[in-house]
């Protein structure tokens, strides 16, 4: 598989084990390819995109305006396509993206913004730089946050003040995950609805197998889309 120069995404609703995916993957493909990998996260992965996550996650997103917190993500995105993604790609390595467009086209419209808005300051902020392939690591919202022990209905302590929240300490959960069950049971739908509407390659893949059957699939989702 050449996988030189390509962009990869792997995203899905909280607690599909995306984490643990990308480390294997991004090993596999350095072993298997021959390539050098360069992970990214998003929102973050530049000091700006950071601070702009600190904004968006460590507050009370219901003080937010739905456009000011899309808005936010595609800032972070366009600072990280332009400082990190782009340059890794003219440079020949492959690229793993933790979330990217994908991610806002299902948060962020279960939040109450056109889908066709998003996918347009998508284009706004990355150019032509969208990922070759996009894997949907798919679980339902119950499955995911059992798994992450971070359940939406339980109420976050505030323990910084004001509206802030404490957004590293693993007991409190991120402004994202304060919002409740339906938001993400809508979320998962919309996940669910984009290859058929996303302008580049996704596929979805059934992430509530156990993490050795999912490390399979998405391996032969890349044999597949790149011979
Ligand atoms: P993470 O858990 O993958 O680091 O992402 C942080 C949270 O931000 C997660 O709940 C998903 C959410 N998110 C959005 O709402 N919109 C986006 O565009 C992205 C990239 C993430």
């Amino acid at each position: 598989m050449n996988l030189a120069g390509k962009f990869i995404v792997i995203d899905g609703p909280d607690g599909g084990g995306k984490g643990t995916q990308i480390k294997r993957l991004a090993e596999r493909i350095a072993r298997e390819c021959g390539v050098s990998v360069r992970t990214t996260r998003d929102p973050g992965g530049t000091a700006i995109g950071d601070r702009i996550r600190h904004v968006l996650l460590g507050y009370d997103l219901s003080l937010m305006a739905p456009n000011c917190e899309m808005l936010l993500f595609m800032a972070s995105r366009a600072q990280l396509v332009a400082e990190v993604v782009r340059p890794a790609l003219a440079a020949g390595q492959t690229v793993i993206g933790d979330r990217f467009i994908s991610a806002t086209c299902a948060y962020q419209v279960a939040a109450g913004v056109p889908r066709e808005k998003v996918l347009e300051m998508g284009r706004l902020a990355v150019g032509e730089t969208w990922p070759d392939l996009t894997l949907i690591l798919d679980v339902p919202p119950e499955l995911g946050f059992q798994r992450t022990g971070r359940t939406p209905q339980k109420a976050a302590k505030k323990v910084v003040g004001g509206d802030q929240l404490a957004m590293f300490a693993d007991a409190h959960l991120d402004a994202m995950e304060r919002r409740p069950l339906d938001f993400h049971r809508r979320v998962r739908e919309l996940f669910l609805e984009l290859p058929a509407v996303y302008p580049k390659p996704m596929k979805i893949i059934d992430a509530t197998r156990d993490a050795d059957r999912v490390t399979e699939d998405i391996w032969k989702a890349l044999r597949d889309v790149f011979p």
